[in-house]
């Protein structure tokens, strides 16, 4: 159990101190946690069992979320991400979150779909009605074919047959992945059982593949933040919540507005994913479909005032998992789930959604106050600064002096440098 994500000024501390806090806080030994993110968590020989035709490795930046507390647990949550601001963003609003209570997050069963495409069906709803007739002929066909999920206590769970056209009906076999992401135990499903169904229809099989809109393993997270919390040097909380308020709307009237809005929330979400070493490309196809779910592209998350509070809400699918695929051989990505005290897939999900309500709130209210540049540029300085040369030492100086002289150039930089 870890016994704090709160560590007052844990950026000044150096790269050593702030391993042996999270080491101390999360009961992770410090040295598993250097040796597994040491040159970017990944030696080449085995990044060469990943994947085809490998050159080599290519590292992220590897931060920590602080202040996050889901459903009443700590969680210092690890993110990779290349974009400044977002880890620390997450941060403080999560800590903003934490005072009004934390976050409260519920997850569906990990129930995955397998879809089966079938062709030249004569009538399709009569197929798709002889389907659904013959589902525990089809659930049990398919259990056999995953009896290692079977005897973890998952499984196949439901049958659902859809008429996509007159010739076309989709077949969806429900399997409860407990702790797996669950992309090959569900692809294993689909090409099992395919040649029965097809004959259940009287059609051709078609493709035979997992759905990424994984609608049936959504996650739904929730906040509160007291109004004295939002506020900024030049607007009272109140106004605050006004301004976020406002531009959630404008989020959900307009999909241009949501697809960034939700970009935000994705900054959250993909660095913890990655940490973790899940598949974030399944994540966001599933985000974004959900989004349109409805025919028109929407914010997921959105955000209301009651009284002097603001709350807060985000749902989306996810899928993720804590056993299985690259977590078995990407040391970083086993570090973090050390880190983070979860071996409960939903846990996760609810913990990855609370980061991306956070990310959420974080820019929304910086977009409703001071707008986005401001805290971006000052993160933006320290790149800039590396970049000129300046030492480890000399980064947050160099940083300062551009931003004071609102020259943030690598030239200014190298000038600042000079100057030093
Ligand atoms: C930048 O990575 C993310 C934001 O654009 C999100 C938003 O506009 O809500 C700041």
């Amino acid at each position: 159990m870890t016994k704090t994500s709160r560590f007052p000024g844990f950026y000044n501390e150096t790269l050593a101190a702030r391993r042996l806090l999270v080491g101390d806080a999360t009961g992770t030994d410090p040295g598993d946690i250097t040796s597994a993110l040491e040159a970017g968590g990944l030696d080449a020989v085995t990044a060469d069992k990943f994947v085809e035709n490998v050159l080599g490795t290519y590292a992220l930046p590897y931060g920590v979320a602080l202040n996050v507390r889901v459903n009443g647990r700590e969680h210092v949550v690890p993110m990779v991400i290349e974009e400044p601001s977002v880890v620390a963003a997450a941060s403080n609003a999560a800590k903003m979150v934490r005072a009004g209570g934390g976050f409260i997050a519920e997850a569906d069963a990990p129930i995955m779909i397998a879809q089966i495409e079938l062709r030249d069906v004569k009538d399709a709803h009569a197929a798709a009605r002889r389907i659904e007739e013959h589902s525990a002929e089809i659930l049990k066909l398919a259990d056999a074919a995953i009896a290692g999920l079977v005897s973890r206590g998952g499984g196949a769970r439901g049958v659902e047959a859809r008429v996509l056209a007159d010739d076309i009906v989709v077949a969806h076999i429900l399997v409860d992945c407990k702790d797996a992401m669950g992309a090959n135990l569900v692809n294993g499903v689909a090409e099992a059982v395919a040649d029965r169904v097809a004959a259940i229809a009287e059609a051709r099989v078609g493709l035979r593949i997992l759905s990424n809109l994984c609608d049936k393993r959504c996650v739904r997270v929730r906040c509160e933040v007291d109004a004295e919390a939002l506020a900024t040097g030049e607007m009272g909380g109140s106004e605050v919540i006004d301004g976020i308020v406002a531009a959630s709307r404008f989020a959900e009237l307009d999909p241009y507005r949501a697809a960034t809005h939700n970009k935000g929330i994705m900054n959250g979400i993909d660095a913890v994913v990655i940490a973790t070493g899940n598949d974030w490309r399944a994540v966001e196809a599933g985000a974004h479909a959900f989004a349109a779910r409805t025919g028109r592209y929407m914010p997921l998350a959105v955000w209301r005032r009651a009284g002097d509070k603001l709350q807060g809400k985000i749902e989306l699918p996810l899928a993720l998992g804590t056993v299985g695929g690259t977590l078995r051989v990407h040391p970083a990505a086993r570090v973090s789930l050390r880190i983070l005290g979860v071996t409960d897939a939903q846990e996760l999900a609810g913990i990855a959604a609370a980061v991306g309500l956070a990310s959420n709130l974080a820019a929304v209210r910086a977009l409703a106050t001071d707008g986005i540049q401001r805290g971006h540029m000052g993160l933006h300085a320290r790149s800039v600064a590396l970049a000129a040369g300046a030492t480890a030492e000399q980064v947050e100086r160099v940083a300062a002096m551009i931003v004071e002289a609102r020259d943030i150039t690598l030239d200014g930089a190298k000038r600042a440098l000079n100057a030093l």
